[in-house]
């Protein structure tokens, strides 16, 4: 029997449904023993989220500072394949994801395992992923390949309608701006994704030692968005650094340093994200083979 172990959190349900869709060729194959395993802290995490309390977390997710987790058991101490789902919160894992990956249970569990990431966001993990890669290689894990569903309302829509699901609980609030979340149709096809673990499992008992989603569209690279990530996620790592010396996750003096952090964000978003794509464009014929390397860098281990 093979076996395989998927370990998620989500907290709309999002990420579990994309899982579920992945996954339940694998849970139907007799050949195979699934199991999921949903990370939770210990204290959850609210949603909708409070405007302030969303941001509060802000500096330590940037670190992936790890918080305390409810206790998780596992049927296996070790698996053929673990199957990693995560959404991204401020360019970095989800910080239950982040803590679970820097826990006990972790280091026993990745080592010398093939992994495939699951990345259910808005549409900007690239960062994140580079961070879950470290945080892979660390634990001497083999990440074999990476598949991403982001939101459906395309990169512009997405900075107001993603922000505005998570703090009103809703995905559509306003009939101007285009539901946010990932599209029904991503999910329900993401199913090719578990058919070709599936196959792979059965088909060959070695161990997997190489990428089984090649050619499917694992991932597409947004061009545009590569820039923008490597510029916010420095400007992240200085603003983390300062809003931790500002005060404690829950004081006040935290709270107005927060205020003015959102102000520079929102600045931040509506210029040099925009500007930056622009300038993108405009360089675009000098920099085409720079992009072409970034782009295949980025889409690895699966490709586009
Ligand atoms: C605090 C927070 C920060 C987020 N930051 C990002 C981000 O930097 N990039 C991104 O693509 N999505 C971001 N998202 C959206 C999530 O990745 C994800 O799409 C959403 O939370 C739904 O996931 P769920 O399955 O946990 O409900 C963020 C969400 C939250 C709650």
């Amino acid at each position: 029997m093979r076996k395989v172990l998927a370990i998620n959190y989500s907290q709309t349900g999002q990420l579990s449904r994309i899982l579920q869709s992945i996954s339940h060729p694998i849970s139907q194959s007799e050949q195979i023993e699934f199991e999921v395993i949903h990370v939770e802290p210990a204290i959850p995490f609210p949603f909708p989220w409070p405007f302030l309390q969303f941001f509060r977390i802000f500096p330590e997710t940037v670190v992936m500072q790890p918080i305390d987790l409810k206790p998780i058991k596992t049927q296996h101490e070790q698996y053929d394949l673990i199957i990693l789902s995560y959404q991204v919160w401020f360019l970095s894992p989800s910080l239950p994801i982040a803590s679970f990956l820097q826990s006990q249970q972790a280091t026993s569990l990745f080592a010398d395992t093939p992994v495939v990431t699951v990345i259910g966001c808005r549409g900007m993990w690239l960062m994140a992923q580079e961070k879950v890669k470290a945080q892979l290689q660390q634990l001497q894990a083999k990440l074999l390949d990476n598949v991403v569903l982001s939101d459906d309302c395309g990169a512009f829509f997405s900075f107001l309608a993603t922000p505005m699901w998570m703090l009103t609980g809703n995905k559509k609030p306003l009939r101007w701006v285009p539901a946010a979340g990932v599209a029904e149709q991503d999910i329900i096809e993401s199913k090719r994704f578990g058919i070709a673990i599936k196959e792979r499992l059965e088909k060959d008992k070695t161990p997997i030692e190489q990428s089984m989603l090649r050619g499917l569209s694992a991932v597409t690279i947004n061009e545009k968005l590569i820039a923008s990530e490597k510029m916010a996620n420095h400007s992240f790592s200085i603003w983390s650094k300062i809003l931790r010396k500002i005060g404690p996750q829950q004081s006040t003096r935290r709270a107005l340093g927060l205020i003015v952090y959102v102000t520079f964000l929102l600045i931040l978003i509506l210029t040099v994200v925009p500007i930056s794509a622009l300038i993108k464009k405009l360089i675009s014929p000098f920099t085409k083979n720079k992009i072409v390397e970034q782009k295949k860098y980025y889409a690895e281990p699966s490709g586009e």
